[in-house]
């Protein structure tokens, strides 16, 4: 007999593999779900990788496939793929969009995605749904694209965070394959750890316009308290790590990335700075933010050679950071 884990895991699978056949297989899947990712610029084999399927407008088919095949209802509740309602019949959480299966680091589907396709709807309903919390599903235990990207991580040394879904398979797609996202929410320790597993290095990289980077910065200081060395790299004006692979080959994206990688004290640093300009009481904001970040690395040494280097680029004397930095870690303790 299976445990309730193990069957909500057998519900995810069958449900990957229903949308997949539904993408390669139904009308609506090939002229609407296929044209909308191959029209994004998705090469087959990597939409069949990454196991991309497709929800047609029907608000009961996965419902009564699965049904059909001997599922429990119970399951589909409880892995979230379906919802009961008022009159406590099962209504689809996906329909009309194209689903992004996410793996558990040992490749189980453990939740979906469903991206809408019409722009024109953006407006009136989420660009994506995702599954809820579940028995099996822990948002923050998860980390997109992980399963694909382990081997990549540790033969580079290194592991690349992006945004969302289709960062990750834009890159994979241009040879690109260690890394991961967060899936638009800040990043947990759980999932930091989980990276650790595999590399120290970890480089994010931000859209050229700059959003997002204030609200991530203290996901970053995690990254600097797990002893991880955190490098960051902002992409051209207009793009993101999606459009940015589109444009180049493997070769070229790890040189633009080699090129404008800094590292992150570095980086916090400049950007506040360039923010607080002359203004004292903004400064000696800044200072603490950053004094605050240099505290909660764990080697002393990473510690005294980020003070020197922010001594300088802040031009403060070095006394003066070692001080307020010992008493962070004194009053951490
Ligand atoms: N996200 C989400 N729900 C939303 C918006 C975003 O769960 N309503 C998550 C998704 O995991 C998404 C990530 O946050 O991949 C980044 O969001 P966004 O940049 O808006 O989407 P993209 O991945 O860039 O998708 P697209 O290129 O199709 O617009
Ligand atoms: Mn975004
Ligand atoms: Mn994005
Ligand atoms: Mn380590
Ligand atoms: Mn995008």
């Amino acid at each position: 007999a299976h445990s309730l884990r193990e069957s909500l895991f057998v519900v995810n699978q069958y449900a990957a593999e229903y949308f997949q056949d539904i993408l390669y297989n139904n009308i609506d899947g090939q002229r609407i779900g296929m044209t909308y990712l191959r029209g994004r610029g998705f090469r087959d084999d990597i939409i069949k990788k990454f196991q991309l399927g497709y929800s047609t407008d029907s608000h009961d088919a996965l419902a009564k496939a699965t049904i059909q095949k001997g599922y429990k209802a119970d399951y589909l509740v409880k892995t979230g793929l379906c919802y009961r309602k008022d009159d406590g019949s099962l209504r689809d959480r996906f329909w009309g969009r194209v689903i992004f299966p996410v793996h558990t680091l040992s490749g189980k589907v453990v939740a979906f995605g469903g991206r809408v396709l019409n722009a024109a709807t953006k407006n009136v309903q989420m660009k994506y749904v995702n599954s809820p919390e579940s028995e099996i599903y822990h948002k923050s235990r998860e980390l997109y694209g992980i399963y694909f990207a382990k081997q990549a991580i540790v033969r580079q040394d290194r592991c690349f965070l992006v945004e969302g879904y289709t960062d990750v398979i834009s890159m994979h797609q241009s040879g690109i394959e260690n890394v991961v996202a967060s899936s638009g929410t800040a990043l947990t320790a759980e999932q930091i750890r989980m990276i650790h597993r595999f590399t120290n290095n970890i480089t994010v990289l931000y859209d050229g316009d700059g959003a997002g980077i204030k609200a991530s910065i203290r996901g970053i200081d995690m990254l600097l308290e797990e002893g991880m060395n955190v490098k960051v790299c902002l992409l051209p004006d207009g793009d993101d790590p999606d459009s940015f692979a589109r444009k180049h080959n493997a070769t070229d994206y790890q040189a633009y990335i080699n090129g404008h990688e800094v590292d992150f004290i570095r980086f916090k640093t400049d950007l506040l700075m360039e923010e607080a300009g002359k203004d004292p009481i903004k400064r000696a904001s800044l200072i603490s933010s950053i004094v605050k970040s240099i505290s909660v690395i764990p080697d002393a040494i990473v510690r005294s050679v980020y003070i020197r280097e922010c001594s300088q680029m802040l031009q403060m004397e070095e006394k003066i950071l070692v001080e307020a930095t010992a008493k962070l870690i004194e009053q951490a303790r």
